[in-house]
């Protein structure tokens, strides 16, 4: 289909979408599967470092390493200790269970800018990561072996093994066959120790998985278990209801869980959820027209370019001093002062208000800005297509927190709303 056609698809269906709202919301569990996300309730059980979890998205996003390999996200925490940041609000997750029959139970942090499934195996964590659980393919009745040998490395020179193999992996009701998937044997002691997930489920598009895996929501797709290609994010952010996480629906959208339409866009370039936002300003003043976005779920904050995060942090009154593990620090008794961040996002303005994108740790406040590189030095790198790195935006959870957002890999397209 021509690109044209499909904006004339995209835009009939907004408003065919908004004019049946309520028929829609009759319509919604035809065929589709809602998955409650959780979150960490415990405030200090991760100590996580924004830092690095910048170095892997780096990683994700870098031209110079070996794509192929990269493209996967895995918490990585070695590094710096620090006690204030932790999973409250920064990693969301879902239960899956392996093979047949269902004993197997796993937590899997959901990625949007990656595209593969992984999991620890029980071998591994037997030996050496105790903490977690792991998938043993001698008690599944549905393992089909595969071998192929996998390595992810990441910036920090850390890398994780394993090899690839094949079962049914269930999410919710829905049971996806045949599903290859990356068996973890090794891994770094700090990942197994700070991390709270057992594995990673990528709802990335097929572009970027890596060694040609059959994506999981291809799977489910084209074995029939939803209807529409679609799936959608209600991301909680309520600190005194820490455990609900939201909800994940796959093959559809909730009507109920947000306000007005859904505003579609469609993706820019086909390999990450990557749309081209018109414009973003903050109390008034333009941080960049025409940035390219991408939508990454298993991003904490909003990573934004450093002319930005300059003009953002000047208008937030933050000094470099107020700089920890790439975390800035902010009084909480500002914050009702502060200006509204406004997206313009297919000629609609979406807003976030200081209270969405400042995180309060009970009562350690921090910014839910920062960017990809140290903004102290002059860098330019640009990737194969000529993108500079740089002035690349990835609207993670401090984003998805305020908006319902929805994917759609048929169309290819992202449709955003506020939410109730
Ligand atoms: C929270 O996690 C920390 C570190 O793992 C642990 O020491 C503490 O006992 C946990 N607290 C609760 C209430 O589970
Ligand atoms: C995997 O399952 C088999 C069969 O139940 C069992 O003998 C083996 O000890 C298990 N391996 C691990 C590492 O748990
Ligand atoms: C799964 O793979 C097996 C063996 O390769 C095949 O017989 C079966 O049809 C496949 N099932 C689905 C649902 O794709
Ligand atoms: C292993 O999986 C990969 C990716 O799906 C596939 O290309 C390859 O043919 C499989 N190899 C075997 C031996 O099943
Ligand atoms: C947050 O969660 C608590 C506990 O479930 C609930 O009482 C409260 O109404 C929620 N607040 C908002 C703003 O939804
Ligand atoms: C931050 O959290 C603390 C304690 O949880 C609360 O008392 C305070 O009002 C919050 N501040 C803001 C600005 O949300």
């Amino acid at each position: 289909m021509q690109s044209l056609q499909k904006l004339r698809l995209a835009l009939s269906l907004v408003l065919i979408l908004c004019l049946t709202k309520s028929m829609a919301e009759s319509n919604r569990w035809r065929k589709s599967v809602q998955l409650n996300l959780h979150r960490e309730k415990n405030h200090t059980k991760i100590l996580r470092s924004f830092e690095n979890q910048k170095l892997r998205l780096k990683e994700k996003l870098d031209p110079v390493t070996d794509t192929t390999l990269t493209s996967l996200s895995v918490s990585e925490t070695s590094g710096t200790k620090d006690n204030l940041i932790n999973s409250h609000n920064t990693e969301y997750y879902v239960t899956a269970d392996f093979g047949t029959p269902k004993t197997q139970k796993v937590t899997l942090l959901l990625d949007t800018a990656s595209a593969n499934l992984l999991v620890y195996s029980s071998k591994f964590v037997k030996a050496s990561c105790s903490l977690h659980n792991g998938y043993n393919s001698s008690e599944s009745l549905t393992y089909q072996g595969n071998g192929t040998a996998f390595q992810i490395q990441f910036a920090s020179q850390d890398v994780l093994t394993g090899i690839l193999s094949t079962d049914t992996f269930t999410l919710g009701d829905l049971a996806v066959k045949n599903q290859t998937f990356a068996e973890i044997n090794t891994a770094p002691q700090s990942l197994c120790k700070r991390s709270n997930f057992d594995g990673i489920l990528g709802l990335g598009l097929p572009e970027i998985a890596l060694d040609g895996v059959t994506t999981p929501l291809e799977n489910i797709v084209d074995q029939g278990l939803i209807d529409e290609p679609i799936f959608s994010f209600f991301v909680n952010r309520n600190a005194s209801d820490a455990s609900n996480g939201g909800v994940l629906l796959l093959g559809g959208s909730d009507p109920t869980l947000y306000r007005g339409c859904l505003t579609y866009v469609p993706l820019s370039k086909v390999a990450f959820w990557q749309i081209t936002v018109g414009q973003v300003k903050i109390g008034g003043k333009k941080l960049c027209s025409n940035c390219q976005a991408i939508f990454d779920v298993g991003t904490s904050l909003i990573i934004v370019p450093c002319k930005a995060l300059k003009i953002i942090n000047q208008k937030l009154g933050l000094k470099k001093t107020d700089l920890k593990n790439g975390a800035h620090i902010i009084d909480c008794s500002k914050v009702s002062s502060l200006p509204n961040i406004v997206f313009n996002i297919g000629w609609k303005d979406f807003t976030l208000t200081p209270s969405d994108y400042i995180l309060n740790y009970t009562g350690t406040c921090v910014s839910g800005f920062s960017s990809l590189s140290d903004c102290s030095a002059d860098q330019t790198k640009t990737n194969d297509d000529g993108e500079d790195l740089n002035e690349i935006w990835v609207f993670g959870d401090v984003f998805f927190g305020a908006f319902y957002i929805l994917f759609d890999f048929g169309l290819k397209l992202i449709g955003i709303a506020p939410k109730v």
